[in-house]
């Protein structure tokens, strides 16, 4: 398939972005730098600029582009960039999809279980109605620019992803130094539940959304065993052979982060793969222990 990849250069796209060339894909990306490769297309979602021919002759567009959640604490100036950067990259797509002589088949637009906001025990299929708050909003809006490229030619699929788990990368590579010195510990009251998928699922997952045509509409996208996060801070000190002794309180976590922790941290979301099983994915790293345990070894 010819296939375009916005947010290429984050961390899943460059696992992605190979994964996908080397299963014989003819794979472009969009950059918002200036142009330095073949495969390289400008645009500039900032000022929904993409050229109307960008998406002549492709099959599937495949958007990651947006602002870090985590990077930076969210001032009113940072929310307002984690938005903008969603729904300007979304909605420069959208545009384009409609302007395209022939419109590609999908849009996979990413997601994330945020959309659940903060749910304690709940079990939560991709029927589960969208949560409160700040990160519960964004992905409803986010989701609902991506849903108007949807037409009899064209799927959209918005996978809802949980925190991605890798060695070089995201949430685990943060808390690695901490835990290897037997300083980590759970976080919160250790109770909220942690919907996880490891990075290598994330580029299979993302792929096959892409490319079978079964699927569309939101798809979680994480593992079938979350876990809480006092059973990820016992696993991931086991894994590391060091103790997790020290747990880090709520209060401190909001003091240091803001609506961050809250919203980010200490929020529960114990989100089920319902449609991925049904639809009979197998996942590679289906339990936490195992996987950190090879990870790490
Ligand atoms: N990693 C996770 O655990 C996780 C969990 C849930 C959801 N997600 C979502 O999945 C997507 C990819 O995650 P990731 O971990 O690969 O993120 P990442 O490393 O932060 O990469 C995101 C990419 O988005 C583009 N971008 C950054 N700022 C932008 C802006 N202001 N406007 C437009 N594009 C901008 C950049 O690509 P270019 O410079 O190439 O344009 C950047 O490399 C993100 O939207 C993230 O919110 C990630």
């Amino acid at each position: 398939m010819n296939i375009v990849v916005a947010g290429a250069s984050g961390w899943i796209g460059r696992a992605l972005v190979p994964s996908l060339r080397a299963q014989g894909h003819q794979v472009s990306i969009l950059v918002r730098r200036e142009v330095r490769a073949p495969e390289e297309i400008a645009w500039d979602p900032a000022q929904r600029r993409l050229a109307a021919a960008a998406l002549n002759e492709v099959d599937a567009v495949i958007n990651l582009a947006g602002a870090s959640i985590a990077a930076e604490r969210w001032t009113e100036v940072r929310k307002r960039e984690l938005q903008n950067s969603r729904f300007q990259s979304t909605r420069t797509l959208v545009d384009a999809f409609s302007s395209a002589p022939r419109r590609p088949r999908v849009l996979v637009n990413i997601s994330a279980v945020g959309f659940y906001g903060d749910r304690g025990d709940a079990l939560l299929s991709e029927t589960a109605p969208r949560g409160s708050g700040f990160l519960a909003e964004l992905c409803e809006e986010w989701e609902r620019a991506a849903f108007a490229a949807e037409s009899p030619r064209t799927r959209v699929v918005c996978p809802r992803l949980g925190v991605v788990l890798g060695r070089d990368g995201g949430a685990l590579a943060q808390m690695l130094p901490v835990f290897r010195k037997g300083l980590g510990g759970r976080l919160g009251s250790g109770r909220a539940w942690l919907s996880w998928i490891s990075l290598r699922d994330v580029v299979v997952a993302l792929g096959v959304l892409a490319t079978d045509v079964r699927w569309r509409g939101p798809v979680n996208l994480v593992s079938p065993a979350p876990v809480t996060h006092a059973d990820f801070a016992r696993l991931l000190a086991q894994a590391l052979r060091r103790p997790a002794l020290l747990p880090v309180p709520a209060w401190a976590l909001k003091l240091r982060l803001g609506e961050m922790a809250t919203a980010m941290l200490l929020a529960s979301q114990r989100a089920e793969p319902a449609k991925l099983l049904a639809g009979g994915f197998v996942f590679s790293d289906p339990e936490l222990g195992p996987w950190l345990q090879h990870e790490l070894r």
